[in-house]
């Protein structure tokens, strides 16, 4: 299609006006139809496909308002440029108010008309691109790509399907990689506000400091080092979502903020004096437990009755072990995808192993686990082997690897090693996985990944 001619479908009740214009689209490259009044028109485009239309206002039989209005509810994404002889101008504008492209006077300048068509046509392939990516990310966010039918994660769609059409404030717990996430997404694309933005702002990411600005903005010279107006997420979301994951992190002077945020649905920029509205819906997620946190005095309660007017809590994968065969499917049906390699099933062994495990790290883990084995399993069937050495033998912990001492070879012993020093950093910080990574000189992604890998937990 793509080196295709354009085809432009010019139509105009006199001969020497479809001829005129044919001859100027052919020397630019386009193909053309012509068609005699808005009947004609139409007719021709049941029958052929036609990337833009010129048309005339006054046709005999049909005119061209009344041919643009079929147009426009039937080819909704084909453009239509209005010609009209300087009389009609009051109807051409009426037709751009009800969604034609431009109009253009009669007597032509041929620069005009080539000009209009190109821009019109890059505008319909730049919104189709944008269609076209909307629609993926809706299919990847969509329920549907949320695996599990336990009772636990029913519970979780029922409630998805609840408050994604609402504009409530909704909060999600539960612990690292139960998809809470992929939850937030599921709710902002399949919710009114699904056209606007969904910003993520993960509070234990941003030093303290600067989270104010981030969430909020600043204007110029609020502090050293804002030479300019910088708006914050509150504002970015405008019309859509904001993610606040880790919620549990945030300071509380910025949970007092955050809270008359939520009640006055109004804010300003750090150093700004004009107030702003919050056009925005609010989804926190923690892998801490608030109501605990409030206990200890580190969360402040009225926020959280505010951001808890939902509660959707995702059970860890060891409470909901039916769900482990589903999710294994698919994840080697999205892995085969990404690499091209055609596993076809996990055998018994394997699923077993699976099945026993605890999964500290919950779904992603098990994620995780799935695509290396596709990746280095030879054949077509996922055999015990292909499955991380942590994985096996039982609880991490307790027999596992994560022990020093463990295991054989030199490669064992370091995992080992490195295993023992990860656990220390991490309980050292309380789990701060930000903290442990800066401890360590790591990136967060690699801790991540090694958290997994080694399924260590929090005690
Ligand atoms: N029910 C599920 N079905 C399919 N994929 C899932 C499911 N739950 C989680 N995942 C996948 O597991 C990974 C982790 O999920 P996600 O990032 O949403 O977890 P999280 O709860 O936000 O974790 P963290 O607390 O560490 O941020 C993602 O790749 C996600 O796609
Ligand atoms: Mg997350």
């Amino acid at each position: 299609m793509g080196t295709d001619k354009k085809r432009v479908l010019v139509v105009d009740d006199e001969a020497h006006v479809r001829i005129l214009l044919c001859e100027v689209l052919k020397m630019e490259g386009f193909a053309c139809v012509d068609a005699v009044n808005g009947k004609d028109a139409l007719a021709r485009m049941e029958s052929e496909s036609v990337d833009l239309v010129l048309m005339d206002i006054r046709m005999p039989e049909m005119d061209g308002m009344e041919a643009f209005r079929v147009m426009r509810d039937s080819w909704p994404e084909v453009p239509v440029i209005m010609t009209t002889a300087f009389a009609g101008v009051d109807t051409a504008v009426e037709a751009m108010k009800l969604g034609a492209y431009n109009y253009i006077s009669k007597p032509f300048n041929n620069e005009e008309i080539i000009l209009n068509v190109r821009r019109a046509l890059e505008i319909q392939s730049l919104t189709r691109e944008v269609e076209d990516l909307r629609r993926v990310v809706r299919t990847r966010y969509s329920i549907n790509n949320i695996i599990g039918t336990s009772t636990g994660m029913q519970e979780v769609f029922k409630n998805i399907g609840r408050v994604a059409p609402t504009n409530s404030t909704v909060l999600i717990q539960g612990e690292s990689g139960t998809g809470k996430e992929l939850v937030a997404r599921a709710i902002h694309y399949n919710s009114r506000r699904s056209q606007g933005p969904l910003v993520n702002l993960n509070c234990a990411a941003i030093p303290e400091g600067l989270l104010e600005s981030e969430l909020f903005g600043h204007e110029k010279g609020a502090f050293t080092g804002a030479v300019g107006p910088h708006p914050g997420k509150f504002e970015l979301a405008a019309g859509g979502t904001i993610f606040l994951d880790e919620i549990s992190e945030m300071s509380p002077n910025l949970q007092a903020k955050l809270l008359r945020v939520l009640q006055d649905r109004t804010f300003q920029r750090v150093g700004g004096t004009r107030t702003l509205d919050a056009d925005v819906r609010v989804i926190a997620a923690s892998n801490k437990d608030l109501a605990e946190a409030i206990r200890q005095g580190s969360f402040r309660e009225d926020l959280y009755y505010r951001l808890n007017v939902v509660l959707l809590d995702i059970p860890p994968l060891r409470d909901r072990r039916e769900d482990i065969p589903l999710l294994v499917d698919h994840f080697i049906a999205r892995s085969n995808k990404e690499t091209g390699k055609q596993v076809q099933q996990i055998s018994h062994g394997a699923l077993d192993q699976l099945m026993a495990y605890p999964w500290p790290g919950n779904v992603r883990e098990l994620e995780n686990a799935v695509e290396r084995a596709v990746v280095m399993g030879q054949g077509g069937v996922i055999m015990a082997e292909d499955l991380p050495v942590s994985l096996r033998g039982g609880a991490p912990g307790t027999a596992g690897p994560g022990l020093p001492g463990q295991g054989s070879s030199l490669k064992e012993k370091m995992d080992a090693v490195e295993a023992d020093i990860l656990q220390r950093a991490l309980d050292d910080t309380g789990w701060n996985r930000v903290k442990t990574a800066d401890m360590l000189k790591m990136s967060r992604k690699a801790l991540i990944y090694k958290i997994d890998k080694y399924g260590l937990t929090q005690h």
